[in-house]
């Protein structure tokens, strides 16, 4: 086995390369450690990119150092702190006792071993063993104030891909304060890119956004506590003209669900810096005498194939190496949820023939949603109250779910242990579990308040109460909501120096409640939900396999929301529902046919009250419960390629190709309805141009005629319209 980190002492330049990518980077005289290169492989390194001593006019040079062509305001770094006389983003603000910033890290040694690490109380992409992939872990000393510094690069052997992650330790013996430490800084020399991002909102989450990179700094970041709805933890860098299909791109995806910033700046010299990690407002760590803090990772991809690519590799990536647990590899249940079919308004009785109806269409499990617990008739008050209410279940939960197993569905139930009402027994009896600043009322958002997650006293509490339901071995599934922004952020247990701690603490104590919970109960599918997809992120992937992508279920809206997401993360971490029409977000009436198209496109279910269905309803149902079944394999574990693009048009497609290579799937949306509709190719991509591919209906057509030619869709007579294809391949 060859290896994929080298070191070439001569020139004190480490490369990581595999077949794919090559990342460089070298220690520069004094000892900085410069980036040089990120991108397409190059087999090896002859020094032909040293970074060119100019004297530049403002930009100062290093302490103690004569040499004024030489500046750490312009070299290509890979990592920077503030107060050393670089003028762009800081990677790091670390304060010690004496109040000064200065910090002057030397380069001071290097390891390298097979495997990756895993991040301590982080989730992060990991190996099955250590063949696949090698670690470099850099460090560096400011002499003065004894802070160690260590950047770990981890490539992996057949990904294009290098997770990267930050470390310092404080080796002094007085106490420094952490005011930002980012996961990773990429310095690129003078490239014309553009900036994908992922902005959004409740019911509109992860639209794409692509912009020219200018002057100046921009931020992608999120101060709500969660990832968010309004700005997802991801960005992608493209370069030129490249678009779904080819060219260079670079994309940088955090695995953290808290507070988030992804800066870039373009420098006085046209270079790019770009910085992610966790959000320094409202951020700052005490790193005491001997202790070490451990930064997220970022999980670093290039494509030489455009946008797809990248996304491709992510998929890949975030299925098997990011999620686990008894359900990452497997096909998951089609489910019915009540939420839209009842909201608040049910009780066991009033379920039963909704769980009759979902067996008799070939419905695998059914969800019960919110309203099941304390005494909620409405969403304010008993979160945090998770024992059944007795005027809905008067026989308990139990019993209900032993119904639902009779009918040959499993079961799965809504929670969101995060939060608490007022109007609680948990409040009556902690009221300082709410996380609020003394003295005052706290705001609240839904009317209901976080706990705060950061103290063991709470977990133990939320665990308890949840292993009490757990235990009695009924649940299958979970359902976990987190439905408000953080606010107040303050900690009872945190002094008033240390309240900068709080939203991290509490990302910490998440981690630490969902690993207990999921190693305790493998058995349960685990499903993250954040008022639908506000806390969508490879952070919560590494505990729960699936979240809910958005509250937004009107079939149309979902096209853009789906196709944004799909951009990191794989169709099988996404679920969607056919809900009922008119819709109950937008009022839009589609047809069943698109419904189904759009939900089966990722994990699918549904969300309605099937019993007001006619008999021909049902069986319309029916046959797309048969459908799903028989393609599910392809759509969650097959090669996803985006084919037409809703934001820029008014259609959208994509393709999923089986494992093996067999089955071919596509679904194609037409929007509106136009006069004069103009004619519209779909060409597909990445089959095998030497081979035949047979549609249902027994059409043949070469692989080279779907992706050179393609075929035409047909016009379009609704608003709405979409079809799906399937092609298998003959051999
Ligand atoms: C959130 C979820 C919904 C539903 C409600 C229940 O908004 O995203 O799917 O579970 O909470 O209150």
């Amino acid at each position: 086995m060859t290896n994929l980190i080298f070191f070439d002492a001569e020139q004190q330049v480490f490369h990581l390369k595999n077949q794919q990518i090559s990342y460089l980077l070298a220690v520069e005289d004094f000892g900085l450690v410069s980036h040089l290169y990120f991108g397409k492989q190059v087999d090896s390194y002859h020094g032909q990119r040293k970074y060119p001593r100019v004297d530049r006019g403002f930009s100062g040079n290093l302490a103690g150092v004569e040499d004024r062509r030489y500046s750490q305001d312009t070299l290509l770094r890979e990592y920077s702190m503030a107060g050393e006389g670089d003028y762009r983003i800081p990677a790091a603000k670390i304060m010690q006792a004496d109040g000064s910033y200065a910090l002057n890290f030397k380069f001071t040694g290097f390891e390298m071993f097979p495997g990756k690490p895993k991040l301590v109380g982080l989730p992060s992409a990991y190996v099955e063993d250590d063949i696949e992939a090698e670690t470099l872990v850099i460090t560096s000393i400011d002499e003065i104030s004894k802070l160690e510094l260590a950047t770990f690069y981890t490539i992996y052997r057949d990904r294009p891909v290098i997770a990267r992650s930050t470390q310092v330790r404080n080796l002094s013996t007085q106490n420094s304060k952490i005011h930002k430490l980012a996961s990773m800084q990429v310095d690129f020399p003078d490239e014309a890119f553009s900036v994908i991002s992922l902005p959004g909102a409740h019911n509109q989450e992860r639209q794409v956004q692509k912009e020219a990179i200018g002057y100046g700094i921009k931020k992608f970041s999120s101060r709500r506590g969660s990832t968010s709805h309004q700005m997802n933890n991801f960005i992608a860098l493209e370069k030129g003209t490249a678009d779904e299909f080819q060219g260079e791109v670079f994309g940088f995806n955090l695995v953290y669900s808290g507070n988030h910033a992804f800066e870039i700046e373009k420098d006085q010299i046209g270079q790019i810096r770009l910085v992610a990690g966790i959000n320094e407002e409202d951020f700052s760590w005490e790193l005491l005498s001997g202790e070490t803090f451990q930064s997220p990772e970022v999980l670093m991809v290039y494509s030489d194939q455009g946008l797809n690519k990248m996304s491709q590799t992510y998929h890949d990536l975030l299925t098997n190496r990011v999620a686990r647990g008894n359900y990452r590899n497997k096909e998951r249940d089609i489910l019915i949820n009540n939420w839209e079919a009842t909201y608040f308004d049910f009780t066991e009785e009033k379920l039963r023939p909704l769980v009759d109806t979902a067996a008799e269409v070939g419905i695998e499990m059914f969800v019960l949603d919110d309203g099941w617990f304390g005494e909620r008739d409405s969403d304010t008050n008993s979160l945090g109250d998770w024992f059944a209410d007795k005027r809905k279940f008067p026989n308990g939960l139990n019993h209900f779910a032993d119904y639902v197993h009779q009918k040959g569905l499993k079961f799965g139930l809504w929670m969101e242990p995060e939060m608490i009402s007022i109007d609680s027994n948990l409040y009556r009896e902690h009221p300082d579990f709410l996380m609020s600043y003394p003295e005052r009322i706290p705001a609240p958002s839904r009317s209901q308040h976080l706990l705060d997650l950061g103290r063991k006293e709470v977990r133990e509490n939320i665990l308890t109460q949840l292993s009490a339901i757990f235990d009695e071995g009924y649940v299958d599934y979970v359902k976990w909501d987190m439905n408000r922004s953080l606010s107040e952020v303050f900690s009872r247990q945190l002094t008033s120096d240390n309240q900068g701690e709080t939203l991290h603490r509490y990302i910490l104590g998440l981690y630490e409640l969902l690993e207990t919970l999921i190693t305790k109960y493998p058995a349960i599918l685990w499903e993250g939900c954040s008022g639908g997809g506000g806390r969508f992120d490879s952070g919560i992937l590494h505990y729960m396999p699936q979240s809910w992508t958005s509250d937004d279920t009107d079939a149309v809206e979902r096209l853009k929301i789906q196709y944004g997401t799909s951009l990191v993360y794989p169709p099988s971490s996404f679920t969607s529902h056919v809900s009922a029409i008119p819709n109950h977000q937008t009022g839009r009436n589609i047809s069943l046919n698109t419904r189904g198209n759009t939900a089966m496109s990722s994990v699918f279910g549904y969300e309605l009250d099937l019993t007001t269905f006619t008999a021909e309803e049902k069986q319309a149902v029916a046959k797309q419960v048969a459908l799903y079944k028989d393609i599910r394999k392809v759509v969650q574990f097959g090669k996803f390629t985006r084919l037409k693009n809703p934001f820029i048009s008014n259609e959208c497609a994509w393709q999923f190709i089986s494992q093996e290579q067999t089955e071919v799937l596509v679904f194609a949306f037409k929007i509106l309805t136009q006069g004069q509709e103009p004619f519209s190719l779909l060409k597909l991509t990445d089959l095998d141009p030497t081979k035949h591919y047979k549609t249902e209906n027994g059409t043949i057509f070469g692989g080279d005629e779907l992706m050179n030619l393609g075929f035409y869709l047909p016009q379009q007579t609704e608003d709405f319209s979409s079809w799906m294809y399937r092609f298998t391949r003959i051999d």
